[in-house]
């Protein structure tokens, strides 16, 4: 059972097979991350525009890079939300199209639920991977940290899931995107705060942690303001100086001690969450998805603080791709779940879980 996986919710064009759920054959992934570096965020537009470009010639490569030709495919995954809707319809419009045009089934995929699929792939003879050696089993706590999305979810078995709980503002890699500019590095803000704070003192400053109503819930907005307003009290000034003002008056050291103290807390209230949550219900396996899971001090944190090792996907597979679409796609063939109509599939930039 081979399944190609698309994806194209945001700025990454990505295109991948997989095997019988478990393999994988081909990931390529084209980015125009470059093109929005310099307005410092992802510009709908440019992406939407870019997807047109790579879309056919990435999955051209997907199957030859799986030595498949149409004949070997047997469906064909989509991601259909949550994402930009620009970006999201050329990845649908491609999928509907080469599902009617080679007579392929077709699967709409929540791509928040991808990013926890891309741990299910335990071989490839790929070179460059270090795969998981063994799946996840269930009950699985799934940790959702990616630019759109901080969630905690309890999967009992495939497709029966329960949402314990998510942001109520700023997902996490939002806030890493944020403090990044507050600081002034770099687009893609998460693995440059992560960098910068390998150079500085975590507990150089106490920052706040949000009490939510909800136990599993997250926000992320008010631990991004405390940076700011560390930050201007850091240099002098008062909540009146813009943001922008910030990097140039800014040390170096003062930079990495506030990357690794916000890296810190941040990474604290997932793993505070992921605690309570593994207490309350016992799951067989964590497993953690999405940009941050590639975040090293989070990784650290759950080696310290849970009584049992984590598994993590490749670094390449934390970020979006096709994989992780092929994979979860693979699980709606394998286990007969109702195939999408492919006259009528829409993107749904909103869709939740
Ligand atoms: O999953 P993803 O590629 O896209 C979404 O579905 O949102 O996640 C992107 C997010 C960005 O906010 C990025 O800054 C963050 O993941 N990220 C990181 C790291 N690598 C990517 N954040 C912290 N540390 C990292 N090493
Ligand atoms: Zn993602």
């Amino acid at each position: 059972m081979k399944v190609l996986g698309i994806e194209t919710s945001c700025d990454e064009t990505a295109a991948a097979v997989v095997e019988d759920g478990v393999r994988l054959l081909s990931n390529v992934v084209s980015s125009s991350m470059d093109l929005h570096a310099k307005y410092g965020g992802v510009i709908p537009e440019i992406a939407a525009r870019s997807h047109i470009e790579a879309i056919l010639p990435v999955i051209q490569q997907a199957l030859s890079d799986a030595d498949c030709d149409w004949d070997d495919i047997d469906a064909i995954a989509v991601t259909y939300g949550a994402g930009l809707l620009g970006s999201l319809l050329v990845g649908v419009l491609a999928a509907r199209t080469l599902a009617i045009v080679k007579q392929k089934p077709l699967y709409a995929i929540n791509h928040v639920e991808g990013h926890i699929y891309a741990n299910f792939l335990t071989e490839t003879s790929l070179p460059g991977y270090q795969l998981p050696a063994r799946q996840p089993l269930f009950p699985m706590l799934g940790v959702i940290v990616s630019g759109g999305h901080s969630q905690l979810v309890v999967w009992r078995d495939h497709f029966d899931y329960t949402l314990l709980g998510q942001t109520q503002d700023d997902a996490i890699g939002e806030a890493f995107d944020k403090v990044a500019k507050i600081l002034g590095l770099p687009y893609p803000g998460g693995v440059n705060v992560s960098k910068k704070a390998a150079e500085g003192d975590p507990r150089a400053f106490q920052l706040p942690k949000a009490r939510m109503q909800g136990k599993y819930d997250f926000s992320f907005s008010g631990l991004k303001t405390a940076v700011l307003r560390l930050a201007q009290e850091q240099v002098g000034k008062d909540y009146s100086l813009p943001s922008i003002a910030l990097p140039e008056l800014l040390s170096d050291a003062q930079k990495a001690n506030i990357a690794a103290s916000f890296q810190r807390v941040a990474c604290e209230t997932i793993v505070d969450k992921v605690l309570l949550a593994c207490d309350e219900f016992q799951p067989e396996s964590v497993v953690v998805g999405g940009g941050v899971a590639a975040n090293t001090e989070l990784r650290r944190q759950l080696a310290t603080r849970l009584p049992f090792p984590i598994e993590y996907t490749d670094m390449k597979l934390c970020g979006d791709n096709g994989a992780m679409i092929a994979a979860l796609g693979s699980y709606y063939a394998l286990l007969g779940r109702p195939v999408t109509d492919p006259h009528t599939l829409e993107a749904m930039p909103n869709l939740s879980m």
